[in-house]
């Protein structure tokens, strides 16, 4: 339920992380003992994970016992684009098939293989696909047996309801970002209530890539007091308040110890008073903004969630 892998840079640029980190990374966490793989084609992690996989499975491991979840980028929304992408991914990993496969954002970006058009003002070049045509395609890879099951990331309220009337198939999860300072209690309410798991990407506030959004969710001194209390850290309070609620959590780290630390919350347990300092810990204070797409009508953080 936790995934451990190397994300795309902040700057997004294409030179990512030196060579083999992903695949040592990953190779790391599948002995500490994580099975949930998250990746995404953004990222350009997907053949070194493959690499991991593989070894692991020539030495035993069984393709259901590890959770993979790759997602569609927003330069694939294209009816036509949804299938290929889909097959690239699996190519690159060397399955045949994904556990989970979701829309990576609601908002599509012109077509096509440059995956970040980005104009000079700083504003992403759109396409005008609806998400639902999109949508529609991911649920045929349901039926082709691809993928095993389908769902969003960084989808509001809003545009879930759309998806939950309009959609053959239920979207099995809703990815976004989630910490102390972006609690989304709304969205968690609402998932809940329909059935869709909520996964929480950034689950310790993105400490790495802190000069660039200041949120310094681990210094906060109130999480400090209750990780004291319990003999944690806070990144474990993180974890454990947003597994105590039913949040898939997938922190990231490319330390075998802190893949250990992030793993051993199951010990303790938050009180009701924990849970409501932190919950009140709330500011909407998010990482990821995606301010690329600030004025495309589908961008979702117009809507508090
Ligand atoms: N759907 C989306 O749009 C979206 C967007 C962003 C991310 N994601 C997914 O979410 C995953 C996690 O997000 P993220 O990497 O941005 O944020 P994160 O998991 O909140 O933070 C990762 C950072 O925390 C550090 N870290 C890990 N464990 C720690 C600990 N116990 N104590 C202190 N620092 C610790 C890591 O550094 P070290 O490596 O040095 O340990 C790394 O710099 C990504 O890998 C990706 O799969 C999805």
């Amino acid at each position: 339920m936790i995934s451990s892998i190397k994300e795309v840079d902040k700057s997004f640029s294409t030179s990512l992380s030196k060579d083999n980190e992903c695949y040592e990374a990953v190779t790391a966490a599948l002995d500490a003992g994580y099975r949930h793989i998250d990746t995404a084609e953004l990222y350009q992690n997907e053949k070194e994970i493959g690499r991991a996989l593989k070894e692991k499975m020539d030495a035993g491991m069984k393709r259901e016992e590890v959770f993979v979840v790759s997602k569609l980028w927003n330069t694939r929304h294209h009816p036509d684009d949804v299938l290929p992408a889909c097959q690239k991914s699996l190519d690159d990993l060397g399955l045949e098939y994904l556990d989970l496969y979701l829309m990576h954002h609601p908002f599509p970006w012109a077509r096509g293989d440059n995956l970040l058009p980005i104009n000079a003002d700083g504003k992403a070049e759109h396409s005008d696909i609806h998400f639902m045509d999109t949508w529609k395609e991911m649920e045929k890879l349901v039926d082709a047996g691809l993928v095993k099951a389908i769902g969003v990331s960084n989808f509001n309220i809003s545009q879930m309801e759309e998806v939950l009337t309009n959609g053959r198939i239920k979207p099995a999860v809703n990815q976004v970002e989630s910490h102390p300072y972006v609690t989304c209690n709304r969205m968690l309410e609402f998932c809940t209530e329909k059935g869709v798991v909520m996964t929480a990407y950034c689950p310790l506030g993105a400490p790495g890539d802190l000069k660039d959004h200041g949120l310094a969710v681990l210094e906060d001194p109130e999480l400090k007091k209750i990780a004291e209390k319990h003999g944690k850290t806070p990144a474990q309070v993180c974890l454990r308040w947003q597994v105590q609620r039913g949040v898939v959590v997938i922190p990231k780290s490319l330390r075998a110890a802190r893949m250990v630390e992030n793993s051993q919350i199951f010990d303790f347990e938050l009180s009701a008073g924990d849970v409501e300092t932190i919950n009140n810990l709330n500011r909407d204070g998010r990482v990821y903004k995606w301010e690329w797409s600030k004025d495309h009508p589908q961008w979702p953080f117009n809507e508090k969630f």
